[in-house]
């Protein structure tokens, strides 16, 4: 097996995660709940640094990746809850951008946050009534990270295991910023966010030529 790829997830887990799933595609929403808690406990998710390939503007889509887009076609599943892991945010703006399969960004400029030409592999969308999201597109490509990044000079050249970008806003809770990592990375370990945040590290399931992950986001209530 290519030593970068990240491996399918084990057969039990893999069967939870189905069963997640389905629970969401069924619009099963408290049916998901009670497998969140017992998997990952109940508190707010772990927020992560927003770094410096984020962009203002990015068009409505949750269909991040065409056909011909290279890459292992990767969809990603779940709910945004409230504080309490089990009630739904139906109407939460989420933001989501990534690397291609091959690391890159679709700016070559780091902060470059008002360039609004050309967006690739970024999306923002509304969650539906059970508070529900779901994007297509393709797993992200490891980098590292660049030079000169103001804050982060003494990392630079470090490369960072592959992940997804998120920003989940709701107009009555605290504003998420987060990245989503894939177990089985072997850059998670050692990379300063990843690595003290496994709550954030999903697994990826095998299917067919598909790769499937769910994650469900909890935000604190603003008030
Ligand atoms: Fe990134």
């Amino acid at each position: 097996m290519d030593k970068h790829r990240i491996p399918a997830a084990g057969r039990s887990i893999s069967r939870r995660l189905f069963l997640r799933d389905s629970a969401v595609v069924l619009g099963g929403g408290l049916l998901a709940h009670p497998l969140f808690a017992a998997t990952q406990g109940c508190r707010p998710t772990d927020g992560d640094i927003l770094g410096p390939y984020y962009r203002f503007g990015v068009p409505f889509q949750a269909r991040l990746a065409g056909p011909e887009e290279p890459g292992e076609r990767l969809i990603v599943t779940g709910t945004v809850f409230s504080e309490d892991c089990k009630t739904p945010l139906p109407g939460a703006l989420v933001e989501v951008w990534q690397a291609n399969s091959a690391g890159l960004y679709d700016t070559e400029k780091p902060g470059n946050f008002t360039e609004n030409e050309r967006f690739h592999l970024r999306g923002m969308l509304y969650t539906d009534e059970q508070g529900r999201y779901r994007i297509e597109t393709v797993v992200p490509g490891r980098y590292p990270i660049p030079p000169n990044l103001p804050g982060l000079e003494k990392y630079a050249g470090m490369t960072r295991p592959a992940h997804i970008h998120f920003r989940v806003m709701e107009s009555l809770h605290v504003p998420l910023t987060m990245q989503l990592y894939f177990k089985g990375d072997p850059f998670i370990a050692k990379d300063p966010w990843a690595g003290e945040k496994p709550s954030n590290v999903i697994t990826l399931e095998q299917d067919g030529k598909l790769r499937r992950g769910v994650y469900d986001f909890v935000l604190a209530r603003g008030f």
